[in-house]
């Protein structure tokens, strides 16, 4: 297949421009900018994209562009660094701005008939500009401080933009992406879901051959859409299993069971051990020892059905590119931990399986196409993000059955009541003005208030909602609902679960909160 290589500088919207080129259904891959020549080319690209920066050109041991992309006579697209670093390497000059541009920012096309065509308002980001371009290269675009705000070279087909067109903040700069990777790259548009499925099957089938392969479904959107590819490619030689471990949201383990063995007619084993995991949890209040429980126990109810099924070779394991492209970024492995991700589902240590990966390569939004063309659900398909381990995270204190099931029943008002209103769910392009909820979800607090109920004084529990909108989860903001919504949800919280009398609204953002409570 037809691809483009994009070498990451640093950005942190590298991943962005790589989600806008496969949404032009031109497949193209992330690389740090200096992964190795075998690497890059081994996906034998049509064109290279260079990612911005933070740094600045002159600065000693600042990233450069490896001398073969340059002599592999191939087309060239520099964002931001990525253009500095361009003309620097070509003998441009590169200097400070005197300003620095920071936000929105209009260009003034200076050619017609280029990529910039559709482009007027863009998003600046940068502290250094070209002031000198390279020689062959002609100015495309200006803006208020950069003079050079485009270039291209149309012989060699280099060209270079100083505005970020992959973010949303730029309308129509995916246009640009997808004119330089199929116009200018020549890329065929075959990224599609069928031939995602089509490539996953045939990988997946190479690997396994006729080995028996197991899989941990957790209800969530990755590891379902994961064990339904394999199920494709493999049929009857994948066992899904799927434990319910009582920490789950209401309705959830149906759905699942459902889904596999009614539309995809996949063997799945069901294992309800919700005993377990809550005896384990008893009396426990610290967040991470209940994390620790909660993943551990996994591991071992796990463990026995794989060796009912005879300890099958492989394991299926729903990474996704986001996944593989963060653990080998340049300078992002050294994040502060702030809370254990136990992978519920992941690989116990002690087991010997070889894993079986087939979203390795896919964004989010792409595993969710795939998941609705090999015909799950679209409520499962389109499921908010749910924690690995589930109601405990959300269950401040002790969880016992009964706070369990109070905040589950809490949780399916706060989950209706925002699908009703199109806040969650598929997003519907009709009703766009509504800006969608990235995950909503109620927390179940140890704390108890002084209410009135039918003239009867009542001392019970508080719950918080917490609603965010989010590109990625690693920063987020409080969703500004509508007060309606929130005094219907509260009111129906309050009248119809028992042991709730209160009902607040988390306003934090994160940082400094974090998505979840614990
Ligand atoms: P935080 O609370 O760290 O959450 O802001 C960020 C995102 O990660 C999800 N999350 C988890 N996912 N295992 C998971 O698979 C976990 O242990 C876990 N803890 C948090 C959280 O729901 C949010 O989407």
């Amino acid at each position: 297949m037809d691809s483009i290589a994009i070498l990451d500088f640093g950005s942190q919207y590298a991943q962005i421009i790589a989600r806008r080129v496969r949404e032009a259904q031109v497949y193209c891959e992330l690389f740090p900018w200096d992964a190795s020549r075998e690497k890059i080319l081994s996906i034998r690209p049509k064109g290279f994209i260079l990612s911005g920066g933070p740094r600045s050109v002159y600065e000693l041991d600042a990233p450069y562009i490896q001398d073969f992309i340059l002599k592999s006579g191939l087309p060239i697209l520099g964002i931001c660094y990525g253009m500095q670093a361009l003309t620097h390497a070509l003998g441009g000059q590169v200097d400070p701005s005197a300003h620095r541009e920071y936000g929105p920012a209009v260009i003034e096309p200076l050619a017609r008939g280029t990529m910039l065509d559709s482009l007027s308002k863009v998003w600046m980001s940068h502290g250094d500009r070209i002031t000198r371009m390279p020689e062959g290269f002609v100015a495309l675009a200006r803006s208020g401080s950069s003079p050079y705000a485009a270039m291209g070279d149309m012989k060699r087909k280099y060209f270079g933009v100083q505005f970020h067109p992959e973010v949303h903040h730029t309308p129509n700069g995916s246009v640009l992406l997808r004119h330089f990777a199929q116009d200018i790259c020549g890329a065929k548009p075959e990224w599609t879901p069928a031939s995602i499925i089509d490539a996953s099957v045939e990988r997946i089938r190479a690997q396994v051959g006729d080995g028996r392969v197991l899989a941990a479904v957790s209800g969530g959107v990755d590891s379902s859409v994961a064990a339904a590819l394999v199920h494709k490619a493999i049929g009857d030689q994948l066992l899904a299993v799927f434990v319910d471990t009582g920490l789950l949201r209401k309705g959830e383990s149906e759905q699942v069971v459902s889904a596999f063995r009614e539309n995809l007619h996949a063997e799945l084993i069901a294992v309800e051990a919700s005993d377990e995991f809550l005896e384990a949890l008893k009396g426990v209040t610290e967040p991470e020892q209940k994390r620790r429980i909660v993943g551990e126990k996994f591991i071992r109810v796990f463990e026995a059905q794989a060796q009912v099924a005879g300890e099958p070779h492989f394991l299926v394991q729903g990474t996704i590119y986001p996944d593989v492209v963060e653990s080998s970024a340049p300078d992002r492995n050294k994040a502060e931990k702030i809370k254990t991700h136990h992978n519920v589902g992941g690989l116990p240590d002690d087991m010997q399986f070889e894993l079986v990966e087939p979203l390795r390569y896919l964004f989010k939004d792409e595993v969710r196409s795939v998941g609705e063309a090999l015909g799950l659900p679209e409520a499962l398909v389109w499921r908010q993000p749910f924690p690995g381990p589930g109601l405990t995270v959300r269950c401040l204190g002790e969880v016992t059955r009964e706070r369990a099931a109070r905040l589950r029943a809490a949780d399916a008002i706060l989950i209706e009541e925002l699908s009703r209103a199109g806040y969650l769910g598929k997003p519907d392009p009709a009703s766009a003005e509504i800006q969608h909820v990235s995950q909503a979800f109620v927390v179940l607090l140890p704390v108890r208030s002084v209410g009135v109920m039918g003239d009867q004084r009542t001392y019970q529990e508080a719950a918080a909602i917490r609603a965010v909108t989010t590109e990625d989860f690693m920063t987020a903001d409080w969703a500004r609902l509508p007060h309606d919504l929130l005094a219907r949800v509260a009111n129906r919280i309050v009248n119809e679960v028992d042991g709730i009398n209160r009902v607040v609204y988390d306003i934090t953002s994160k940082p400094p909160a974090t998505i979840e409570w614990e």
